[in-house]
């Protein structure tokens, strides 16, 4: 066969392709498996037709590779004009879970009034929850009902209150702590219970201590999550573990105390419990109640942030619908 002539031949067709299909027929007919050329080459037997019959296909190649350019080119000037400096498409930036915020915001509150940030273990003794914090044998709340109980002595704590114990195990007076985190009960989920939930807990320790700096200190958090005309106040209440006990209320922010649907007409919110440590607190610690007293508070942090936010319902906490949690 005549290699300059199947040569001559083919980079006229190449040339004249006007399309990347047109190119592809033609690249099976002069190169492929059944053209001319490789059936040619395979039949080779003397050196001078090799080396022609090489040169040619290297040369076919080339064209091939060079008229393909050249439709990449003309295809791409065919495009649309493209404005490199308009703003590229926007990249959704992640955030942090509302409760996740929340709990930061808390312990930067806490950090800023000289408290240390103490965590305790979610997975609890029965000791640590319950019976050192004065619980009582037959408390109902020790009820496998209530409690997830991992064994006989070990559960999971049903609140903040064991990171107390653990904090004062750990340290001598005095002692300012807030210990935050996940806590569980055996509720089932309604707008204002899930069995996992986040509460924040606070120890104050020293010679001293007294209600009115129980007051003051809640009355201070509050200002900071809810805006400073926000007012406290107590209601006697009972905790095995405090003595004397009370509850907070604060007023509301929505309507600053006048009533609306969030404070159900009161003008107040329930915050949650706290009091005075017992002195059967301190004594199980190994503290003496005739030198040191001490205040504590817990309170549930999806209550806060239901209330700061206005949402009617804490499982949207759990659902991690975006249109939800793009709010926050
Ligand atoms: N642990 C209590 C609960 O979960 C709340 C509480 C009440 C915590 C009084 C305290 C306290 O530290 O002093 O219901």
């Amino acid at each position: 066969m005549d290699a300059t002539a199947l040569e001559g031949e083919a980079r006229t067709a190449i040339d004249g392709a006007g399309s990347t299909d047109a190119l592809e027929e033609l690249r099976v007919r002069y190169l492929g498996r059944k053209s001319e050329l490789k059936l040619a080459l395979r039949e080779v037997r003397d050196r001078e037709t090799g080396m022609a019959l090489n040169a040619a296909r290297t040369a076919i190649e080339e064209a091939f590779a060079e008229r393909e350019a050249t439709l990449a080119a003309a295809a791409r000037e065919e495009l649309e004009p493209f404005d490199v400096t308009l703003p590229g498409e926007p990249v959704r930036r992640g955030r942090l879970h509302l409760i996740t915020q929340i709990r930061r915001e808390i312990e930067d509150i806490f950090l800023g009034l000289g408290y240390g940030i103490f965590d305790g273990p979610e997975v609890d003794t029965v000791y640590n929850n319950f019976t050192a914090l004065n619980t009582p044998e037959a408390h109902p709340s020790r009820d496998p009902q209530d409690t997830f109980y991992v064994d006989d002595d070990t559960v999971l704590r049903t609140h903040t209150s064991p990171g107390q114990i653990r904090a004062m195990l750990s340290q001598e007076p005095p002692v300012y702590v807030v210990s935050l985190g996940r806590c569980y009960r055996r509720d089932t989920p309604d707008p204002t219970h899930t069995p996992t939930f986040h509460q924040v807990e606070c120890l104050a320790v020293d010679e001293g201590i007294r209600l009115s700096d129980l007051r003051g200190t809640v009355e201070t958090f509050f200002r900071a999550l809810f805006g400073e005309e926000r007012e406290v106040r107590m209601r006697t209440s009972f905790f095995p573990f405090t003595e004397p006990s009370v509850e907070f209320d604060v007023t509301c922010f929505l309507c600053g105390g006048a009533g609306c649907n969030v404070c159900k007409q009161s003008g107040w919110i329930e915050m949650g419990g706290a009091g005075m440590v017992d002195p059967n607190v301190f004594e199980e610690v190994g503290y003496d109640p005739e030198v040191w007293s001490g205040f504590a508070f817990g309170f549930g942090i999806e209550r806060i942030a239901m209330l700061r936010h206005g949402f009617p319902d804490l499982r949207l906490l759990w659902e991690n619908d975006l249109r939800f949690a793009r709010q926050f």
